[in-house]
């Protein structure tokens, strides 16, 4: 699925400022999540309706073309691997989305929490086939409850959401509270060496995609700003069927090597080992880090 443009391992994703009601055709929309507690969605306690969320995670429509426009999720096999690898029995998917990795975990008989701040695409993940095993958190992953989890992941780049440090290192600090003592969190980045923004043009990323039930779907991206280690885009959606325009803004946080080799030890983790994502060979860095033991922290 590397090259796919808007979803999962494409540029999609940071949070942002904004407050667009659902379905808004505004340029660079993004959505303030909503909470609703209702149907097996479980707001983290003390979370604050604060939070926005992109456009293309957070508004419906737009949530519910999600999973049609980047098919192959071949990039969560690594990771449906490492669960077996490191004998995980529980494990906590933060940034989950629609919750293709979640539910496919839960069918394999994996106590699997979801955390996302964007109900529209909860509401997605909560449909899919094995759905009603896992717990659905909606709230964001710097105010995570402590779950005791064996294994966290954070799939499809959400690390480069979190753009502000206090942000990254909070988010991880409450990975590191989430999990048992020597448990482990797997995350993946893209390398800003490889420059994939370079990539994200309405020429290079262009594509029409028939998605069943809803039409034709035009899709591509553009480059609004890069001022590394920031590069920020725009997603425009456009529905065949009745000529409607949506737009996504997003800002990506690109952190090197030795920044998430940094923040991970200041959160408490030890690096175990840094590997590349199999289906985008050089392009990736999957961080394994695991729990360090308070003990042997201070
Ligand atoms: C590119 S999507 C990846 C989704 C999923 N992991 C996948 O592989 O398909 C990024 C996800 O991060 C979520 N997100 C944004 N801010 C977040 C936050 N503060 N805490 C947790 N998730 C967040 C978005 O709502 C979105 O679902």
């Amino acid at each position: 699925m590397g090259g796919s443009p808007t979803a999962g391992v494409g540029p999609a994703g940071a949070s942002g400022v904004n407050g667009h009601p659902h379905g808004t055709d505004a340029p660079g929309s993004q959505v303030r999540a909503e909470v609703s507690g209702e149907g097996g969605l479980e707001p983290i306690a003390g979370w604050q309706d604060v939070l926005v969320v992109d456009a293309q995670f957070g508004v419906p429509r737009l949530a519910e073309i999600y999973d049609a426009l980047d098919l192959d999720r071949s990039d969560l096999d690594v990771y449906a691997a490492m669960v077996d690898e490191f004998g995980a029995s529980s494990v906590l998917d933060i940034g989950c989305g629609t919750g293709t990795l979640a539910c496919m975990l839960a069918r394999r008989g994996i106590a699997v929490v979801g955390v996302d701040p964007a109900s529209a695409s909860l509401d997605v993940a909560r449909r899919k086939s094995g759905a009603d095993a896992v717990r659905w958190l909606i709230g964001d992953a710097m105010t995570l409850p402590p779950l005791d989890v064996d294994l966290v992941t954070m799939t499809g780049n959400v690390a480069q959401v979190f753009v502000p440090d206090r942000e990254w290192q909070t988010a991880l600090a409450a990975a590191r509270t989430a999990l048992r003592p020597e448990g482990r969190l797997v995350v993946e980045t893209r390398d800003p060496e490889q420059r994939a923004w370079r990539g994200w043009t309405r020429e290079q990323t262009y594509r029409q995609v028939d998605v069943p039930g809803v039409g034709g779907v035009e899709n591509w991206v553009e480059l609004t700003d890069v001022a590394l280690p920031l590069v920020s885009f725009r997603a425009h959606f456009v529905f065949v069927s009745d000529g409607a325009v949506l737009t996504s803004d997003s800002t990506l946080r690109f952190r090197d090597r030795q920044e998430v080799v940094e923040s991970l030890v200041t959160a408490g983790f030890a690096i175990e080992d840094i590997r590349g994502a199999p289906d985008r060979p050089g392009r990736e860095m999957v961080f394994v880090a695991a729990a360090r033991s308070p003990a042997s922290t201070a």
